[in-house]
């Protein structure tokens, strides 16, 4: 059984498919060669047009084309989409549906049999309602949704770091998209993914950088021809379109040409770009780019040197000044490349997911109404004594794997210690329900460390541990299904 990993993304979105007889993993590609679908949709005429044929046709139709539909499905505050074509609203969901379904008739024609079961890589924190509408879009599109999983985790999954003989690594993944960027912290271990921190900035994305190219273009053809065009919606439009084209060609080559015939009123542009140009006009987002890396890294307490990879994820980060500025920041991380394009990390990440739920036997029980992504069902909270009052160390809701450590002290001359394990209530009127107690003896003086961590299967562990000499003095295992 073949199955799908689909990179949704704003801008563009990527499949990939593993054919189980091969045990490959192939990257779909258009009839035109493209291995990115514009995640655009619009209505003419009395058809419906996805991909790039939809962006192609944008400019002289841009009331009835809808060119970032996973934004509209994510956005909990949209619920309908007026089509002037059609004279009425349309749901997101059946908007973004013909979106899918392209995805669906693509797949059947490259595989030449119908693959409907995919894991879908998504940004982080989706609500439920907003899980459930993605789900809903997927399967009226035709395909039909196993999990969900975050871009930074298929980046993880995309360089084979969930697998068991991972030595404990520290990462960084950066994922720098159309909307934003998204930087991820986990600590890898022994196919153990623990998030150690994220932050999203969208001061530099490819849409700010392409943004700045036109904002560059539109003034040179005003200065050369006396014609302002930046509040012309149309000549904007196809402006950002080609500078998004230079901006690609730029990754490889030393100068990109953008060339428009009737840009405004009448009027063509030329124009050459220099990479060192385009460098120059995309200082400041990269300014906003190290400042949020530094960030994170100091609310994490990791040094640049502690930082032992970085993986590179989405389009962007082709761009040649993304790599040499995370080089000369990492400087003695690993940079490792995958047998793909950055831009096609998340899907090839979400299709290995897939393989290892369908090789787990995972794929039939894996949810299809509703997937979310692992989280913790209750809190869970650690008391000092049986019947004391408990502290809430990891929230309902946290996404799993999660992995906390809190320092404690015995008091004292003391060297016997006692620490409870509790879920939180379900009802608020309930107390909270003992998992398991810990009591440890021989404690030396100083500072004691409490490991919680919960794997993405929900088993939990709860060690005690003596910070000198990392002595594990007590531990706890509570399976599944207890918890
Ligand atoms: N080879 C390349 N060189 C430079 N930029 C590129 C290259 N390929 C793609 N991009 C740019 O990367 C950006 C889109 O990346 P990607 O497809 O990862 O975004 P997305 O996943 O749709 O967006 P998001 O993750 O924000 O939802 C676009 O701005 C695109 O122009
Ligand atoms: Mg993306």
């Amino acid at each position: 059984m073949s199955i799908v990993g689909i990179d949704f993304g704003s801008h563009t979105a990527s499949v990939a498919i593993w054919y189980e007889e091969k045990n490959v993993v192939e990257v779909l590609a258009d009839d035109l060669g493209s291995r990115t679908i514009p995640t655009a949709v619009a209505f003419r005429g009395d058809e419906i047009i996805t991909g790039q044929a939809a962006i192609s046709q944008m400019h002289k139709n841009a009331n009835n084309t809808f060119d970032d539909v996973r934004s509209l499905l994510l956005s909990d505050s949209v619920a309908n989409i007026n089509v002037p074509l059609l004279d009425k609203d349309l749901t997101v969901q059946e908007v973004s549906s013909h979106f899918f379904r392209n995805i669906h008739n693509q797949i059947k024609q490259q595989v030449g049999k119908v693959v409907r079961d995919c894991v879908i890589s998504v940004p982080k924190s989706l609500d439920e309602d907003i899980r459930k509408r993605l789900v809903e879009s997927a399967q009226a599109g035709g395909m039909r949704v196993k999990a969900l999983i975050e871009d930074s985790v298929s980046a993880l999954m995309a360089h084979h770091l969930d697998e068991p003989s991972t030595a404990p690594t520290r990462t960084l993944v950066l994922d720098l998209g159309w909307s934003a960027t998204s930087l991820s912290l986990y600590n890898v271990s022994g196919g153990l993914l623990f998030p150690v921190g994220t932050t999203t900035l969208s001061e530099a994305s490819g849409c700010t950088f392409v943004n700045l190219v036109a904002a560059h273009c539109a003034k040179e053809f005003a200065r050369k021809h006396k014609i302002p065009c930046d509040d012309n919606k149309k000549s904007m439009m196809r402006l950002r379109r080609e500078c998004e084209n230079a901006m690609k060609s730029l990754s490889t080559g030393a100068e990109a040409t953008i060339d428009i015939d009737s840009l405004c009123e009448g009027v063509d542009y030329s124009s050459k770009l220099s990479r060192a140009r385009f460098e120059d006009l995309i200082t400041i987002p990269f300014m906003h780019l190290k400042n949020a890396i530094n960030a994170l890294l100091a609310q994490a307490g990791w040094s640049a040197d502690s930082v032992q990879q970085v993986l590179l994820s989405g389009g962007g980060s082709a761009i040649p000044k993304v790599i040499s500025t995370l080089k000369s920041m990492f400087p003695t991380a690993k940079f490792p490349v995958g047998r793909f394009e950055p831009s096609e990390t998340p899907c090839i990440g979400a299709c290995l997911h897939g393989k290892f739920l369908s090789q787990q036997g995972l794929i039939e029980s894996a949810p299809t109404a509703s997937p979310v992504a692992p989280i913790l069902t209750r809190g869970l909270r650690i008391a000092s004594a049986a019947g004391a009052d408990s502290v809430e160390v990891l929230p309902v809701n946290t996404v799993l794997p999660v992995r906390v450590e809190l320092n404690a002290a015995l008091p004292a001359g003391q060297t016997k210690g006692f620490v409870q394990l509790l879920a939180t209530a379900v009802e608020l009127a309930d107390a909270a329900t003992p998992l398991g107690d810990l009591v440890f003896e021989h404690a030396a003086e100083g500072e004691l460390r409490l490991v919680l961590a919960v794997s993405e299967l929900g088993e939990i562990s709860l060690e005690v541990v003596q910070s000198a000499d990392q002595t594990v003095l007590a531990n706890l295992t509570v399976p599944a299904a207890e918890a």
